[in-house]
Formats: structure tokens, C-alpha cells, sequence
């Protein structure tokens, strides 16, 4: 029975680039999706920008754009990434949209009016000189427990306490670096304990994993709390209709903005409607693919905002874990946060999609990318055994029989087997255990090579007598081997599309199974996939490092706030360099001689790959001149030249004064 989904991603934020760890999702329900639809079921699958909230107001200001062009960027930039990734949205809308504005109207006005909504004064943390309330995460201070300096409001990442941001010591705003004070303001708040019957028996109802249903257990256990949906001034995103000062919470549209999405492709495509999808009584299936950190929402709020404003509520929610890189969580320090473009500057996309299946299951669990791991798979699974099925035999067919396969299969047996396991690997497909699905058709390939070596079509290509055989024999491993295109080509579509054009046939869809290719003309067999060479991840590895990391929720730029008094504490000076060098054994410093007015010095300065040293004598620059001389390898450096930096080693620039500055002056 052909079926009606409606499959959605998690909303990325717009504040900075997509990385490794958000690919997991995306990729994984791609794969689902790309499967839906080869079975021939009517699959929609959406998605778009979240581009509301406090941390994009504050990134945009960084920047000094506004947060509507920074929004504008990062959709460009989710665009290509996903793209690049084979990610096929049928959509990629962004919740900043008139359809989102109006879902959201539309749905608070229906809650007002069954007295979903109340509104109340709280008092909360403000900062005061940036005038503004502040979220949980734009507060840092001391932990209670231990005293660890610059811990966030929520938990300690030295000794692990959690806590409440007013029990934080010495606490700061990290946007202004002062102490907030606490204000009140009336906010709107979603009561979600009307909802707690509805919501008890919903998310047991077979619509969630059974970990995140045992889960919820825990915070039904807690009972359901009122939700704030409202904030102040200054933030971007939806006022709140009648109110001058006062705006939707990010969270709160988040989620709509899967409508929004929707909503914009049936205005593009006159032939998908709307109601039939999110009306109350719909019978299409919707299936959200989300983070298992935003459970919370998707499970509890969700389902209750919508169930309240009349809208039907998902049929199944699927959480996915998070991802560690070679066992560590991602960091800059470690070296191990990899944008998705970082990656795909180097690597092929059908890699990590095929390594992230091999390791993805239903379940709930954080999965780990181990580079010689993936490096192993890759090169045997894909490489070794998958695509060298089609090589060996097509090789022989195009020298020997223009590419003629035979035109009956002469193993039916064999060809039945691989056949009828293809009903095992969509079960697996279908119920998210793509790693089992893997493993069969890597158990099948290996099938299919070994009867290649069995049948050694190399030595019957000796005897002209035997030649038909060879014929067969490489028409029947060519047969095995479009199965196991049919069985990839969720996770691999880009090889896909060139297996087809070399067997000369039109997309393979799930129930081409069925049939064998027989009596029909290949094209002249091209590569499919390359072996994947380690230095291409060292490589890729290298530029990871440069990659800039902007945490989810906040990003401020800037160290820890210091007092003028700190400040006062640097001798900066207008030096002239009078020599510069290389040094025997280093491969970053230059050793320079510089006139700091008073007395000369010698300073080793990190900047080789960006000057040559005699293009530098005779110019002014600013060093740090009371730093602490330091020992080194190659003799002592007695002060520091203050460089701007960019993401690559060589991009750093001297700073120099305008001209009519003296060696010795101060800088401040
Ligand atoms: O956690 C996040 O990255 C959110 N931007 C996900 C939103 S999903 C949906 F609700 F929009
Ligand atoms: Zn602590």
C-alpha cells in the first residue's frame, strides 16, 4: 500500500556553521527518507533554518550585521552544506518567515482563548549595562561546589554540580562582563500541566523509543511545569500581538517552523494540501528526526501546543545520540570539531554517510567517528568489496563480449538469495537499524566475491571454449552486484546515479529487486569511488584545527573581562626592527633584534610563514615589552611582537603605528 510521510529534521540554528555532530541526524533521516521514496511511497521530507533567539541577536551584533542578513548568510551556507552532503530536502524554509509568523499567531490566539496562557511577573537576571535580560548560558561565574572560575548557570564542567545561575558566586554577564541584577518583567507561560492526561497517554502510545518514553517518566515524576514563552526587548523574533515590548520565545516557533516549511512547498507545489497533512484527523504519517537534547521539546511542549490549537500531533518521534570524534566530544583544543565544510573539502560525502549507517541503530546512543576506523571501512567494504564486484566483471565484459550481458541468469539460486534478502534489509531500513542492514549487504558482497573467485573467469577466459561461461558468469556477478546498488543507494546516491548510467538503466527503484538485468548493453565501466588515502584526514584534520568553534547556545568571542587596573599591568611599545633572521631549526620564528628607544632586545617571534626577514628590517611595529624573558631552545626572548591572526598559520600580520612614531614610545 503506498503510504503518505511527512519526514522533518531538527531545525539547525542560524548562528554558526553546521558541524560533524549535527550530520548524524540529517544524514540518517535522509537515508530513511531516500528509502520511503524508492519503495514508491509519497515521502515529503522538510526542513529549514531556526532563526530566532537571543544567541543570533548577539552573533549578528558581533558581526555588525544585522541579525536578518546573519540569518540570510547561515541559510545560504545549511543550503550548500546539506547539498554537498546529498541531504534532499524537498524544502529548506527558515522559521523568520510570514507563514511561521502567522502559525504562531495563529496558534497562541487558540490557546489564549481556551485559557491555555497566563501571564505573570517573575524576576530575573538583567544585565545592566547592555539593557537587557539574560538567558541562562550569558551568565558565568564561580561554581558553588568547588569554586571553578567561569562556570555556566546550569552545571559545573570541572566537578559536574548542577545548580540554579542564582546560586553561582561572583556571577558575571558574559556580555558585559558585570554583575547582573535581578529585574521584573510580566511574562506569557504555556500550561502544560493541562495537558498532563492527554500527554501521559501520547507518549505512551507507541509514538516515541522506549528509552525516551522511560525518560519522560522522570519528568512526568517531576510534574509538568508551566513554560515560559515570552521574552523581553531587545531579541529577535515574533513580537507577541498587543504587546510593544514583548516576543515569542525561540522555542516556542521553533518547532512551527516545520509548518512554515511545509506550508511554503504547497504554495510552490499546487498539488500537496496543506489540511491533509496537519489537520486534526490527518492520516499522513509525520515523523520528526531529532537530537536526544531536544526531547524535551518535541516530546512534552510539542505535542501539546499542537494537540491545544487544534493541529493532529506526530506519528513517531525518532532521537538520535550525539557524536564523539575518536571517543572524545568534539572540541577545538583537542582538534576534533569538524565543520561540515572543513570535511567536505576534502573528503567524499558518501563516506561519512556510509560509515555513520554502518554504525546508526534505533536506539539512542552517542556514536563515535574513529578516523582509521572509517579510513578501514571505506576502503574495504565500499572499495575492496562492493565496488570491485563490477570492476572484475566489467572489465571482461567490455574486452571480451561489448558489453553484452547474457541473456539468462545462470545461477538462480544465488540471485534469488540476494533477491529475497533485500525483504530483510528493508525491514532493517524501515525500523532505523541501518547498521544490520549494512552488515547483510556486506555478508552478500562477500557472497558475491567469493563466487567471482570461485568461478575464476580469468582462467576460463583461456579457453575459447569456455567463453559463454565467462560471459555468465560475469552477467550473473554484475546482476548480484545492481542489488547491492539497489540495497545502497540510500546512503551512497551520488554512486548510484553513476551505476545507472553504467548498466544503462533508469533510477533503480526497491522493487527492481526482482527482476535480473538480462540481454542488455552496459556502458564502458568509469570508477565508482576512490580509495580513501590516510593523508587526505590528516589533511583534513589540519584544517580542523583553524575551524572556529561557536557553541550552541552562546558565542561570545572574547576572553574573561579584566579591570583597567589588569590592562595597565602590559608595557606596550613602538619598536623598530633593526635585524631579523631565520633560526636554524625552527620552522615558525624569525629571531629579530629590536630598538625599543632605551635599550635593544632580542625577541623570537613566531611569524616565518608570513615575512621574510629582510622585508622587515627598518619597520616599526608594538611589542610587549615587560613580558618575562623566556628561555628557549635557541636562546632568550626578551619581549613579544603583538600580531593579528587569522585561521591559517601563515595568515598573520605585524601591527605598525602611522608614521611619525619613535622606537620606545608607549602604546595604549
Ligand atoms: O537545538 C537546536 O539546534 C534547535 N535549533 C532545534 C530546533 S528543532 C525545531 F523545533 F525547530
Ligand atoms: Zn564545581
Amino acid at each position: 500500500m503506498k503510504r503518505k510521510l511527512l519526514v522533518t529534521n531538527a531545525l539547525p540554528y542560524a548562528n554558526g556553521p553546521l558541524h560533524l555532530g549535527h550530520m548524524v541526524g540529517y544524514i540518517q533521516a535522509d537515508i530513511w527518507v531516500r528509502f520511503q521514496k524508492m519503495l514508491g511511497h509519497d515521502c515529503t521530507y522538510i526542513c529549514g533554518s531556526d532563526s530566532h533567539g537571543t544567541p543570533i541577536m548577539i552573533q549578528a551584533d558581533k558581526l555588525k550585521i544585522t541579525p536578518e542578513e546573519l540569518v540570510k548568510n547561515m541559510y545560504n551556507d545549511q543550503v550548500r552544506d546539506f547539498n554537498d552532503f546529498l541531504v534532499a530536502f524537498d524544502n529548506y524554509y527558515s522559521t523568520h518567515s510570514p507563514e511561521n509568523q502567522a502559525f504562531v499567531e495563529t496558534i497562541f490566539k487558540r490557546h489564549v482563548a481556551k485559557d491555555n496562557i497566563a501571564k505573570r511577573v517573575i524576576s530575573q537576571a538583567y544585565d545592566p549595562v547592555k539593557n537587557m535580560f539574560l538567558p541562562d548560558r550569558f551568565i558565568k561565574g564561580e561554581c558553588p561546589r568547588c569554586g571553578a572560575k567561569d562556570q555556566y548557570g546550569d552545571n559545573c564542567e570541572v566537578c559536574g554540580a548542577t545548580y540554579a545561575p542564582t546560586d553561582l558566586k561572583n556571577p558575571y554577564s558574559v556580555l558585559s562582563g558585570v554583575k547582573p541584577i535581578e529585574k521584573e518583567s510580566e511574562h506569557y507561560f504555556f500550561k502544560l500541566d493541562k495537558f498532563n492526561s492527554m500527554l501521559h497517554e501520547w507518549t505512551r502510545a507507541g509514538h516515541l523509543q522506549t528509552e525516551v518514553t522511560n525518560k519522560l517518566d522522570e519528568w512526568f515524576k517531576d510534574g509538568l511545569h508551566d513554560w515560559d514563552i515570552s521574552r523581553d526587548a531587545p531579541y529577535f523574533g515574533f513580537k507577541i500581538p498587543g504587546e510593544e515590548n514583548k516576543y515569542f520565545y525561540v522555542w516556542l516557533d521553533a518547532p512551527m517552523g516545520y509548518m512554515a516549511s511545509f506550508k511554503n512547498l504547497c504554495d510552490k507545489e499546487k498539488k500537496l494540501n496543506f489540511d491533509e497533512y496537519w489537520a486534526k484527523d490527518s492520516k499522513v504519517e509525520l515523523y520528526h528526526f531529532i537530537g536526544k537534547d531536544i526531547i524535551y521539546f518535541h516530546a512534552l511542549f510539542w505535542p501539546a501546543v499542537l494537540s491545544g490549537a487544534d493541529f493532529r500531533t506526530p506519528t513517531a518521534i525518532f532521537a538520535n545520540g550525539f557524536l564523539t570524534v575518536d571517543g572524545q566530544k568534539m572540541s577545538k583544543s583537542r582538534g576534533t570539531f569538524i565543520k561540515a565544510r572543513t570535511y567536505l573539502n576534502h573528503l567524499n560525502p558518501e563516506y561519512l554517510r556510509y560509515y555513520f549507517a554502518a554504525k546508526l541503530s534505533e536506539r539512542i546512543e552517542d556514536l563515535d567517528i574513529n578516523f582509521d576506523d572509517f579510513s578501514n571501512r571505506v576502503n574495504s567494504d565500499l572499495v575492496g568489496k562492493f565496488v570491485n564486484i563490477a570492476s572484475r566483471c566489467a572489465s571482461f565484459l567490455q574486452k571480451n563480449f561489448n558489453n553484452q550481458l547474457s541473456s539468462a541468469l545462470s545461477e538462480k539460486k544465488l540471485f534469488e538469495e540476494f533477491s529475497l534478502a533485500g525483504e530483510q534489509i528493508a525491514k532493517k531500513y524501515e525500523d532505523l537499524e541501518f547498521s544490520q542492514a549494512i552488515r547483510q549487504i556486506m555478508l552478500l558482497a562477500d557472497k558475491a566475491n567469493q563466487y567471482i573467485d570461485e568461478k575464476k573467469p580469468w582462467a576460463a577466459m583461456k579457453d575459447p571454449a569456455r567463453h559463454t561461461e565467462v560471459q555468465d558468469v560475469c552477467s550473473m556477478g554484475i546482476n548480484l552486484f545492481r542489488l547491492l546498488m539497489i540495497y545502497l543507494k540510500p546512503v551512497l546516491p551520488e554512486t548510484a546515479k553513476k551505476v545507472e548510467g553504467f548498466l544503462n538503466i533508469s533510477a533503480l527503484t526497491w522493487l527492481d529487486k526482482n527482476t535480473p538485468l538480462l540481454n542488455h548493453t552496459l556502458k564502458t565501466f568509469e570508477p565508482l569511488l576512490q580509495r580513501l588515502d590516510k593523508t587526505q584526514i590528516e589533511e583534513m584534520k589540519m584544517s580542523a584545527q583553524g575551524d572556529i568553534t561557536e557553541s550552541k547556545s552562546t558565542a561570545n568571542p572574547f576572553k574573561e573581562t579584566i579591570s583597567i587596573d589588569d590592562f595597565a599591568k602590559i608595557d606596550l611599545r613602538v619598536a623598530k626592527i633593526l635585524q631579523a633572521e631565520y633560526v636554524e631549526g625552527s620552522d615558525k620564528l624569525l629571531r629579530l633584534e629590536v630598538d625599543l628607544g632605551s635599550e635593544k632586545r632580542q625577541i623570537f617571534s613566531g611569524i616565518k610563514a608570513g615575512y621574510e626577514p629582510d622585508k622587515l628590517i627598518g619597520r616599526l611595529t608594538v611589542v610587549v615589552a615587560n613580558l618575562a624573558p623566556r628561555k628557549m631552545r635557541f636562546g632568550e626572548s626578551q619581549g613579544m611582537v603583538i600580531l593579528a591572526v587569522g585561521s591559517e598559520s601563515k595568515d598573520l600580520w605585524l601591527l605598525s603605528p602611522d608614521s611619525g612614531a619613535e622606537p620606545g614610545m608607549k602604546v595604549q
